[in-house]
């Protein structure tokens, strides 16, 4: 094939998750937002846990913080929003389950089995996907192209080991968010990588479990024919760089080399 045809077939897709909407990193977001736009991809997945749902957890919750469910997903509208708004009008969204979206499934069971069918009580109902052109993927896991993109219940103690261990499992090519670490194991030709996160690396409810291991990223695809390029990005205090530029909160700098 011409090189010129297969540039032709280039198509790039990106995949950010675990946003955690209250507890985000605003700073950390508004450098993605430079980036997608910058990198106008054909596709974005939203690899799940987007929204935390906090107020609906059954864990014990901070009482200081007046949170509750109507803010929270107020704020992760906002949050959806402005990630489309960067976007061409023909990127394809997808938003996978992931554990925390989860839990309004089974708050709902918990606390009111009998309305279990109501429509409107369902994740992408209540966060107002089909307006903002979402198309949400009712599952843990979603394949592309040969490439598996997970949300699965499964994390390790190092970056890149819950990916290698799944993809060895299912024998193929994946890209692992949840874990919130980062991280990348080759295996001949399949690739196994940890998609780090995009939420504030040490929220209030993690105070007690020491320095945080977590880190951010994001990971950008191209896809030339049907073989993917990986490019995974690493975030270091708000700031990545990209294609020859530093891409940061404010904006984006051409990178020169100094004389
Ligand atoms: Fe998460
Ligand atoms: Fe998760």
């Amino acid at each position: 094939m011409s090189l010129e045809k297969l540039m032709m077939k280039h198509e790039r897709l990106v995949m950010v998750n675990d946003i955690h909407v209250p507890f985000h990193d605003e700073l950390t977001l508004e450098s993605v937002k430079h980036g997608l736009k910058y990198m106008k991809p054909d596709r974005l997945i939203l690899g799940g846990d987007i929204i935390d749902f906090y107020s609906i957890s059954h864990f014990d919750k901070d009482p200081s913080r007046a949170l509750n469910l109507e803010g929270e997903i107020e704020a992760t509208q906002t949050v959806l929003e402005e990630l489309v708004s960067v976007l061409p009008k023909s990127c394809k969204v997808s938003y996978l389950l992931g554990n925390h979206e989860e839990r309004l499934q089974k708050y709902v069971h918990n606390n009111a089995p009998e309305l279990h069918w109501v429509d409107g009580l369902k994740w992408n109902q209540m966060l107002g996907l089909h307006d903002l052109g979402i198309h949400p993927v009712n599952k843990r896991w979603m394949e592309y192209k040969g490439v598996m993109y997970s949300h699965l219940n499964r994390a390790n103690k190092y970056g890149g080991y819950t990916a290698k261990n799944l993809g060895t499992d299912f024998n193929r090519t994946i890209v692992h968010t949840h874990t919130h670490k980062t991280g990348h194991v080759r295996h001949g030709d399949l690739h196994f990588y940890d998609n780090g996160c995009l939420c504030d690396l040490q929220p209030e409810y993690m105070s007690g479990s020491g320095p945080s291991v977590w880190s951010q990223a994001f990971m950008v695809v191209d896809y030339v024919g049907k073989q993917p390029h990986f490019t995974q990005i690493p975030i270091e205090d708000h700031n990545y760089t990209f294609d020859g530029r530093l891409f940061t909160p404010n904006g984006i700098g051409k990178l020169t080399k100094k004389k």
